[in-house]
């Protein structure tokens, strides 16, 4: 059988030039979409997705706004600054970018950014409105995802899928977007986390089987069933003395070992990764259509 790669590359790629053409058009009406970028202290990861949201922003037409913090920042500091984007007309969205720093609360930190600016989906009100079904900013990785089953058809609609990962910013917002009614919800889903009992057992059962745990390579071959469809939203670095960096990435998913059973998955990278950021620049255009 082959194993059909879905390219959340391709996805990005198609999503960003409708929308690059969405852009534009709002400029007839005087709009440019705005986002807001806080990082606070110098972890690398965080600044290198800080450079690829402003550069997507760039290449779309969206105004963006970079901030940048030193690690002892006070959070009273932080909060003031979100007020001042909270009151910005020329903001739409404001994405603080998570880790914070252990002195500073994260949770307040994201209950202080208006709920319609909060394009991450992160706030209590977006993430209450996802749960009962209504119109709201949802977390971008999930979001991302659907759409990948979106472009590539593939119908949720009564499978079984499992979901390995209970975060926030993925395994939750994911769970209550495959329940809903809706085209690319109606699934029967299973979430399993790190204190799971017999987690082959189960995710042996699923059609559909997403992995958002960050361990490197942890799901196998024989923890999956023949026919599949693997989303890997893992993103790891593990030391490779063959490369030049000295380092490969892999996902949360042994992909070479998996790859003869599923029927579909997404790479590492090039799957789940570029979604993220396009569901950003979606959302804070989304945002934006308030200002029509
Ligand atoms: N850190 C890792 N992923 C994310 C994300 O989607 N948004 C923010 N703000 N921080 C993150």
């Amino acid at each position: 059988m082959e194993t059909k790669i879905l390219s959340g590359k391709k996805v990005a790629n198609f999503l960003k030039s409708n929308l690059k053409e969405k852009i534009s058009e709002l400029k007839n009406d005087g709009i440019v979409p705005g986002l807001a970028v806080i990082l606070v202290g110098d972890n690398p990861a965080s600044k290198i997705y800080v450079n690829s949201k402003t550069n997507a922003c760039s290449k779309l037409g969206i105004f963006s706004k970079t901030l940048i913090y030193s690690d002892d920042t006070s959070e009273k500091k932080i909060l003031e600054v979100i007020d001042g984007l909270n009151n910005d007309k020329t903001i739409d969205g404001i994405l603080v970018q998570m880790p914070l720093p252990s002195h500073i609360d994260e949770s307040k930190i994201i209950n202080r950014i208006l709920p319609k600016k909060d394009v991450d989906g992160f706030h209590p009100i977006n993430v209450g409105k996802l749960v009962i079904g209504e119109d709201a900013f949802v977390s971008c990785t999930p979001a991302g995802i659907i759409e990948i089953l979106k472009y590539y058809k593939i119908s949720t609609e009564g499978k079984h899928v499992v979901i390995v990962g209970r975060s926030n910013i993925v395994g939750k917002p994911m769970l209550n977007l495959l329940y809903q009614k809706s085209e690319f919800g109606n699934a029967t889903v299973t979430i399993c986390h790190s204190r799971t009992k017999n987690l082959e057992e189960i995710t042996k059962l699923a059609d559909i089987l997403i992995v958002a745990t960050g361990r490197a390579e942890m799901i196998t071959a024989d923890m999956v069933k023949n026919g599949v469809v693997i989303v890997d939203v893992g993103i790891n670095r593990i030391e490779d003395s063959t490369k030049k960096k000295g380092y490969r990435l892999v996902g949360d998913v042994d992909f070479e070992g998996v790859k003869e059973k599923a029927s579909a998955i997404t790479p590492v990278p090039g799957g789940v990764g570029p979604m993220t950021i396009t569901m950003l620049m979606m959302n804070t255009y989304k945002s934006s259509l308030r200002k029509k």
